[in-house]
């Protein structure tokens, strides 16, 4: 078992832009992966169900202040054809991704939940921002197993400037959200984006340390990607700052290794994100450095490109069956088998 490492050690790390050090971290991950959860990629199909959004989150492409993007909502009878394609990919795991959406109601979700598991078995994995304790409460009733709600940040200053609370209700304590998803029995997912403006190492450090803490079942971290039409793209880096984290590859990564170190058991993607900053190895190198899922895109193509949270995200052009083969290809070059059934934690 790997030694827990010291918060000394994590920042040494995070500050860390020497290749062959960093080459070792990137074996001590993937040697902590292959020990820990195995060598099998679990797929996850992505399904982004709806491009409303109430909130204005700063860094985001699909924030209610995008007055210019056009807005779609699946019908019931889309998604469910989409999780029969998830069944035919072989994946046991359906997400439901949307913005925060009151258009997506409490029972019609508890009701599309309910068909998808009566119909296909999946697993369903939930992503639909804060929502209140009673509907996340009905929707595991209605057999969701899984829901996922990045933090962001742990620097509560910086999270509450990127993500402004809705006119006329209170912020939400995301972490205090967390613990309730928890604690109503889901798997629970979480993560951050890596390189905010404003972000500093000290604050990923935290990070890492909040993800051991809430004993999240499932991590995901990206880079931020400054999207023309969002706010913080326009108001760019603070003045340069030794403490700014930076928004590449790299660093991204090197968070990914650290998640897979402080939280040996939990499932890991290969983000979207990484495949988008690095089109070519992003994936794999999520892959061989601590990250033990992936999430292929079943939204159809006429929504995916409205889905755009970032520019250029990987595969905002492709069909699902394009998608499909990207993945099983990176994973077949790293000799790496797609999992069978939900791929939980505990299985
Ligand atoms: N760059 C990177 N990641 C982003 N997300 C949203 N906007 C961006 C962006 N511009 C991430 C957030 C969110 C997840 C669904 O996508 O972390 O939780």
């Amino acid at each position: 078992m790997a030694p827990e490492l010291a918060h000394e050690e994590i920042l040494a790390w995070l500050r860390c832009d020497d290749p062959q050090l960093l080459e070792r971290l990137w074996e001590l991950a993937d040697r902590e992966r292959t020990h820990r959860v195995g060598d099998c990629v679990h797929l996850r199909g992505l399904v982004e169900i709806s491009n409303h959004c109430e909130r204005s989150c700063t860094y985001c492409g699909i924030s209610t202040a995008n007055a210019a993007l056009g807005r779609y909502r699946m019908s019931r009878d889309e998604i469910m054809a989409c999780a029969r394609q998830a069944v035919l990919f072989g994946y046991g795991t359906i997400v439901l991704q949307a913005g925060e959406d009151p258009g997506l109601e409490t029972q019609w979700v508890a009701d599309l939940v309910g068909d998808i598991k009566g119909a296909t078995g999946l697993a369903v994995t939930l992503s639909l921002g804060e929502r209140s304790p009673d509907e996340l409460a009905l929707w595991r009733a209605s057999g969701a197993d899984r829901y996922l709600l990045r933090f962001e940040t742990s620097d509560r200053e910086l999270f509450r400037r990127i993500h402004p609370p809705p006119k006329d209700r209170n912020a939400c304590d995301r972490i205090a959200l967390l613990r309730t998803i928890k604690a109503l029995g889901y798997e629970t997912g979480s993560g951050i984006m890596v390189g905010i403006p404003g972000q500093t190492f000290e604050s990923i450090a935290r990070d890492l340390a909040l993800f051991r803490e809430l004993d999240l079942d499932m991590i995901g971290i990206g880079p931020w990607i400054a999207h023309p039409a969002s706010p913080l793209c326009r108001e760019g880096a603070p003045d340069a700052d030794a403490d700014q984290v930076p928004a590449t590859e790299q660093m991204a990564c090197i968070v990914v290794a650290l998640a897979r170190l402080v939280c040996p058991e939990a499932n890991i993607p290969s983000t979207t994100a990484l495949a988008t900053i690095n089109s070519l190895h992003g994936r794999a190198h999520g892959l061989t450095r601590g990250a033990n899922v992936c999430m292929p895109n079943l939204t159809p193509p006429q929504y995916r490109c409205l889905y755009e949270i970032y520019p250029n995200k990987a595969g905002s052009s492709s069909t699902p069956e394009q998608s499909h083969r990207s993945v099983l290809a990176t994973l077949a070059a790293l000799g790496r088998p797609a999992g069978q059934g939900p791929g939980s934690r505990s299985a």
